[in-house]
């Protein structure tokens, strides 16, 4: 049977259309504006498109965007003064960073600077361990995507073998304790795993993230397994976009599986969104 082709821009235009709704109606009977501050430090070309269609976003749902556009030569103490006046301000609901940052400041200091309560990617520690055992934080946006991806397309997860392929702390992690909140049976693979194809070949449900063009062949995968591709590389002979997964071969012994583009990649904004309106709820105590 022909694969359930897993449509990505669809699922997250519909998840943007409802977000829009909410935050009208947060609007018009609550009086509050969710607002999303965003810090762009540098020029690196891909983080400007990254944050353009995140302020794109913004705009279409009706969230008030700030946008600070620092020099390469911002100091660590000029972003974390930045940041510091951001998490006090009671009109700011969420920050976001942009990241790579620049080498004279330090990632992980910059993360650990922004509040909890507004930190909409989910990468201060304090959200990874909320998730971790399972109490209200904000999830980090790519995997919750992947978890909107499958419920929305009727997948079951509850009970199902879930191999992920990759162990980063922004994707794989997260997305292991958001498959076992799920309820299914979860194995993390990653560049040591010793026969990786057998691992990967008992899995209901593949989620691949290791940023590897191609690297999960037809081969990997169980008869009518849902495979979920992260990757996002250019194929090294087109010069095309392409998944961690050879797309043309695992669709023909896939149950279901996303394209590249088109696939997890458009649920990534769409979540992030979903983090402010969750952010200012709460700020609202609601
Ligand atoms: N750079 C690449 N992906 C992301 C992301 O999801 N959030 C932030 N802040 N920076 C990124």
């Amino acid at each position: 049977m022909a694969a359930q082709i897993i449509d990505g821009k669809k699922i997250s235009s519909e998840i943007k259309d409802e977000l829009k709704e909410k935050v009208r109606i947060l609007k018009e009977e609550k009086g509050i504006e969710v607002t999303l501050a965003v810090i762009l430090v540098g020029e690196d070309p891909a983080s400007q498109v990254y944050v353009r269609n995140k302020k794109r976003a913004c705009e279409y749902i009706g969230i008030r965007s700030l946008s600070y556009e620092l020099p390469e030569d911002t100091t660590q103490e000029e972003l974390l003064k930045l940041i510091d006046e951001l998490n006090n301000r009671k009109d700011v609901d969420g920050i976001l960073v942009q990241m790579p940052v620049p080498e004279q400041i330090d990632e992980k200091t910059v993360i650990d600077a922004i509040s909890p309560a507004k930190d909409v990617d989910g990468f201060h520690p304090m959200s990874v361990g909320a998730l971790c055992i399972g109490e209200r934080g904000f999830v980090s946006c790519t995997p919750a995507g992947v978890i909107q991806l499958l419920k929305r397309s009727n997948i079951e997860i509850s009970g199902k073998e879930c191999v992920i392929v990759g162990r980063s702390n922004i994707v794989g992690k997260p997305m292991s304790m958001l498959m076992l909140r799920e309820n299914a049976t979860v194995t993390v693979a990653h560049s040591r795993t010793a026969d990786l194809k057998a691992v990967c070949k008992r899995a209901d449900i593949v989620i691949a993230a290791v940023g590897k063009p191609k690297m999960i062949t037809a081969d990997y995968l169980k008869e009518g397994a849902t495979v979920i591709d992260v990757g996002i590389n250019r194929n090294p002979e087109t010069g095309k976009l392409c998944g961690d997964v050879d797309y043309d071969g695992a669709v023909n012994v896939a149950g279901a599986i996303t394209p590249v583009p088109g696939g997890v990649g458009p649920m990534t904004i769409a979540m992030l969104m979903n983090n402010c309106y969750e952010a200012a709820l709460m700020h609202n105590g609601l």
